[in-house]
């Protein structure tokens, strides 16, 4: 089987060139934008992987890397630069890879969306054919990526499945994992409703089998499936595994954010970063950024007038040297002068506090899927990664 996968430098597409190579005996070509990258470093490592250069909103390139491909994953999606960046890279980039799967006369085509287009579940079971309500500057990119796979499956008769992964979590995930974890350990993560938030989330390797089974499944073609575990069923439950790694308690919130008391911390934890910049106790820039993010409760509002290709920047930035450096370096020299950051952002507290699940039933009876690794197993071996990386004693 050769396969042309894109973002296969991201945490997801990673895990799929791994599994892809190594256990499924699969050829894989590998779409790469960026070879400095530490994604790009752990598939450049697998026997079965020939890395491509190119750049999603490059047709010719898309259509070299994929020559004599029959299978397409199609992972990557825009992450850095402007809004109309990430937008051109996300849904033009899908035209790219349709267009080249179309001329290959691809078998099967696999797209990654989001449940996120669904909007946020509040308080109902979302199925499969929810109306497209997600608001979210990047929901509404995937709404339009979305769109043009059903062109291309509709008129050129692609043999696509739309796959809908709610939070990916389990080793290397960015956000689920890594900073979940980094809050937690510096004691700066805090769970409304006492953690008792419904958790819509997926362990890496239990959606890499989805993968699997959507490239083969013929029941599958056509559709959009919500790819969600059973379980863990709340966020303290999911967040309660990495702190009893770490060794400290989960803290919990019991307020919605006023924007008073926003203000107060925002205002005390600029002043303590400040001081500790000056007195050289924050000594690399990763460390800094990490401090803006996790210490002012304001930070993601004020950094709405930072130009996006500098926030892009930045991210990948952070992302990087932790995954290289792991959690040591990115640590706080001294996090008790900080007031405790316990005032959500009203999107965060929303998702922790959700009471909405998200359906996996069509995904189950069309792949014959099943979540492989429990919730138990998923959390040991994620400690066991957490703590190789560096992010855990
Ligand atoms: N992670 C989650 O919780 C989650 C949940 C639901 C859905 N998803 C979807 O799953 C897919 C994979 O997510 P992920 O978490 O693995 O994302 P990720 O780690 O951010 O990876 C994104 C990938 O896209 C590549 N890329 C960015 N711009 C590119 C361009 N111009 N040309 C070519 N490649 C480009 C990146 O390469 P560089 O690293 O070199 O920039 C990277 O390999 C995405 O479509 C995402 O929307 C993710």
């Amino acid at each position: 089987m050769r396969v042309f996968l894109t973002g296969a430098s991201g945490f997801i597409g990673a895990r799929i060139a791994e599994c892809l190579a190594v256990t499924g005996g699969a050829q894989v070509h590998a779409l790469i934008h960026r070879f400095g990258t530490a994604g790009a470093a752990r598939v450049a490592r697998l026997a079965g992987v020939r890395m491509f250069y190119g750049d999603l909103r490059d047709p010719h390139a898309i259509q070299q890397a994929a020559e004599g491909c029959a299978y397409f994953i199609h992972c990557a999606t825009g992450t850095s630069g402007s809004r109309h960046v990430q937008e051109a890279i996300t849904v033009e980039g899908t035209r790219h890879v349709l267009e080249a799967a179309r001329r290959a006369k691809a078998e099967r085509v696999v797209y990654f969306s989001s449940a996120s287009v669904h909007g946020p579940a509040r308080s109902s079971l979302i199925q499969d054919d929810h109306p497209f309500t997600g608001d979210f500057p990047y929901a509404k990119m995937k709404i339009q990526a979305e769109a043009v796979v059903a062109e291309y499956a509709a008129r050129h008769r692609v043999p696509v499945v739309v796959l809908r992964p709610t939070c990916v979590w389990g080793p290397f995930s960015p956000n689920w994992t890594v900073a979940a974890v980094e809050l937690i350990r510096r004691e700066r993560a805090f769970l409304p409703l006492e953690g008792r938030g419904v958790a819509n989330a997926v362990y890496i390797d239990n959606l890499v089998d989805a993968v699997w089974l959507a490239l083969t499944a013929p029941e599958a073609v056509g559709e959009a499936l919500l790819i969600n575990d059973d379980e863990p069923g709340t966020w303290g439950e999911l967040y309660g595994g990495y702190a009893r790694q770490l060794g400290v308690p989960l803290r919990f919130v019991s307020a919605p954010p006023g924007m008073a008391q926003m203000w107060r911390v925002s205002c005390h934890n600029a002043g303590v970063i400040l001081r500790h910049a000056m007195q050289g106790r924050t000594r690399a820039g990763i460390q800094l950024v990490r401090e803006l993010y996790t210490q002012i409760p304001l930070a993601k509002g004020l950094l709405a007038v930072v130009p996006d290709g500098i926030k892009g920047r930045l991210k990948q930035y952070v992302t990087d040297r932790e995954l290289v450096a792991g959690a040591a370096s990115a640590s706080s020299q001294s996090s008790s002068d900080f007031l405790p950051c316990d005032v959500l952002p009203r999107p965060t507290w929303e998702l922790y506090a959700s009471q909405g699940r998200y359906a996996n039933a069509k995904a189950k009876r069309l792949l014959g899927w099943r979540p492989r690794v429990p919730f138990h197993e998923a959390m040991a071996r994620t400690c066991q990664w957490l703590r190789y990386a560096g992010y855990a004693p």
